[in-house]
């Protein structure tokens, strides 16, 4: 089985190819240790598809909000800081992607169902972030409409490209990069309720800050989603998901940098008005996505997966044994645990589970807390 390789790209190691007869290979309450591949395939897909339709029906119900008629438009302030559009101007060119991010990452998911249609939901929800930047540039006057019509030209002339050709790698960096971009924008309403340290009360703009809360409320809910994912993996692919989360975090950047053709004066910016940084990374993403996989930290893992490399590759478990104090498997466990509760109560609800229930594979071996 092949899967779809970018050129250039190297590294392939999940792929959903699991084949038809996989209901086969194990009894239905193995230990996840005794699973095949392809049934611990299927269970995260059939997990997936079950936070995929949660999702959304919560989506529909919590935040269906459109971007023209959502926000009182006319009020936003007219006289806003060079600083404050340039910010504005940012985030518009970073959500302006999301056709490539969209389409790029179906292409490798496209095998999953969940994973797929979930794309199209997020794509349709980040579509809405870029029109609300738009409607944040016209309504303040920071950008005329020429300009911002060139500006989009300019944008839409690269084209942004995965920075993993793997389904695993990307949904570990998307993990990183939602939390990321949820702390942007929970910073940038911080100024636009005037209670940034270092922009004071200049800015202050109740529709501003009102747009950044409810994208920040989006980012929040698609950190969520692609957080329940990882776990998921975490707990089915251990080996796998923590070198994963390892090559991620070594190699991070926010999207589409190296193509927005402004990016320096936008990045600088964003830093200078204390929005995101170094700092801001570290302490408000590494620290709580670790925290969240139930990863000990970053030594840890660089430490973990050394010691696990050194012991040769046909010893599986010998080689999870030497991962043990890089997570906590009780907790990621527990986890999962929480999220099958969580999708059976919604089956439960619309009547699925009575014709195709979510089951859970233990993993009995696995040190608890
Ligand atoms: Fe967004
Ligand atoms: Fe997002």
């Amino acid at each position: 089985m092949t899967v779809n390789t970018l050129p250039g790209k190297t590294s392939q190691q999940y792929e959903y190819a699991s084949p038809p007869d996989f209901l086969e290979d194990a009894p239905k309450d193995a230990p996840v240790a005794l699973m095949s591949r392809a049934e611990r395939e299927r269970l995260v897909e059939r997990a997936i598809l079950g936070l995929y339709r949660w999702y959304v029906a919560r989506s529909q119900q919590m935040r269906n909000w459109n971007p023209d008629s959502e926000f009182a438009w006319r009020d936003l302030r007219q006289d806003h800081s060079d600083d404050v559009i340039q910010l504005i101007e940012g985030f518009f060119a970073v959500e302006q992607y999301t056709p490539d991010y969209t389409s790029e990452i179906l292409e490798i998911v496209r095998k999953s169902s969940g994973r797929s249609n979930f794309q199209l939901r997020w794509g349709a929800e980040e579509e809405r972030h870029a029109n609300t930047w738009e409607n944040a540039l016209l309504f303040s006057r920071g950008r005329t409409p020429e300009a911002i019509e060139h500006y989009k030209w300019q944008l839409r002339n690269n084209n942004w490209t995965l920075p993993w050709d793997d389904p695993l790698h990307m949904l570990l960096y998307t993990v990183f990069q939602e939390r990321a971009t949820q702390i942007n924008y929970l910073n940038f309403a911080k100024i636009a309720r005037g209670e940034s340290e270092k922009v004071g009360k200049s800015a202050a703009d109740p529709v501003l800050a009102r747009a950044c809360t409810l994208l920040a409320v989006d980012e929040a809910a698609h950190y969520a989603f692609f957080l329940e994912g990882a776990r998921l993996f975490l707990y089915y692919f251990p080996e796998e998901t923590l070198q994963g989360i390892h090559d991620v975090i070594s190699h991070f950047a926010m999207p589409a940098q190296n193509i927005i053709p402004n990016w320096p004066v936008i990045a600088e910016t964003i830093y200078r008005t204390g929005v995101y940084g170094p700092k801001e990374f570290q302490r408000d993403v590494i620290g709580p996505v670790l925290e969240n996989m139930t990863v000990a930290g970053r030594k840890a893992l660089d430490n973990g997966l050394k010691r696990s490399k050194e012991i040769p590759n046909d010893q599986g478990v010998m080689r999870l044994t030497a991962l043990w104090d890089v997570f906590d498997p009780g907790e990621a466990e527990r986890s999962v645990m929480r999220l099958h509760d969580k999708i059976d109560t919604y089956e439960t609800g619309i009547g699925r589970s009575q014709i195709d229930p979510i089951r859970f594979g233990a993993n009995p071996d696995w040190p608890q807390a």
